[in-house]
């Protein structure tokens, strides 16, 4: 008889709370660099928060702007992270809401198809560390400019809520989230996937893709460009009819 032997991720985090900052994420990847682990950085505003693709975030009061340092042995797999984060964000707001939330490929968080939380993954891999960066849309008012496109907690139930307790649900969640086998992570992943057999566009660089997503796996998006079937583990995902 063969024993199995698994190994258990426990991780406690330590939370450092800025009024202020630049970027919470810019904040904890030098932390990493000076070698810290296991800290959650979180700030009620932010005056440079970085987006994907080189974007800007926009982090005025009222949002939950918070990154996760952490070691990469940690995480186990490192294609689960942005799985791990935004499958966490999904159960949490559910926690206070009986909303229908929804994940468009990679990790955004969407209500309606507006989009409620993004998330932007940094790794350091020669350091061994990664920065998990989660904006979240919560008492804040949404810029006018994006108002077709974003939504926050408040707008969508009508109620402010209490920050600090939607982040100890967070790392609550996240933590046991840690846990789980990879197979059943995604598995819940892919529960609240919007973008699972969509039509989509996948801009990658200066080229876009398009076909029906058939699969996500941790090697990417699966999708199915007419004859054959590609995988991306990259791009800004679009949504099709
Ligand atoms: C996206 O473009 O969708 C990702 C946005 C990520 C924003 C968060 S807010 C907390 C953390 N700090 C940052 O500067 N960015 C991330």
């Amino acid at each position: 008889m063969s024993l199995k032997i698994t190994s258990v991720v426990r991780v406690d985090f330590e939370i450092i709370s800025y009024k202020t900052i630049n970027s919470t994420n810019l904040y904890a990847y030098d932390l990493g660099k000076l070698g810290k682990r296991n800290k959650i950085v979180v700030s009620e505003i932010q005056t440079h928060g970085k987006g994907r693709l080189d974007r800007s975030w926009f982090s005025n009061k009222g949002g939950l702007y918070f990154s996760v340092l952490m070691d990469i042995k940690d995480v186990g797999k490192l294609e689960k992270i942005n799985f791990l984060g935004s499958l966490s964000v999904v159960e949490t707001l559910k926690e206070f809401s009986d909303k229908k939330f929804e994940i468009k490929w990679p990790n955004d968080v969407l209500f309606e198809n507006k989009k409620i939380c993004g998330i932007l993954t940094e790794l350091n891999v020669s350091s061994g560390y990664l920065v998990l960066g989660i904006g979240l849309n919560i008492n804040n008012t949404i810029d006018s400019e994006i108002k077709e496109i974003g939504t926050s907690l408040k707008e969508i139930e009508n109620l402010e809520f209490n920050v600090d307790l939607i982040l100890n649900k967070f790392i609550e969640i996240f933590t046991k989230n840690l846990k789980i086998d990879d197979e059943l992570l995604l598995e819940r992943y892919k529960k609240y996937s919007k973008t699972m057999f969509k039509n989509v566009n996948l801009i990658i660089l200066e080229k876009t893709v398009t076909g029906k997503v058939v699969d996500i796996s941790y090697n990417g998006i699966h999708i199915n460009t007419g004859n054959y079937v590609e995988v991306f583990n990259a791009g800004d995902c679009i949504h099709l009819r």
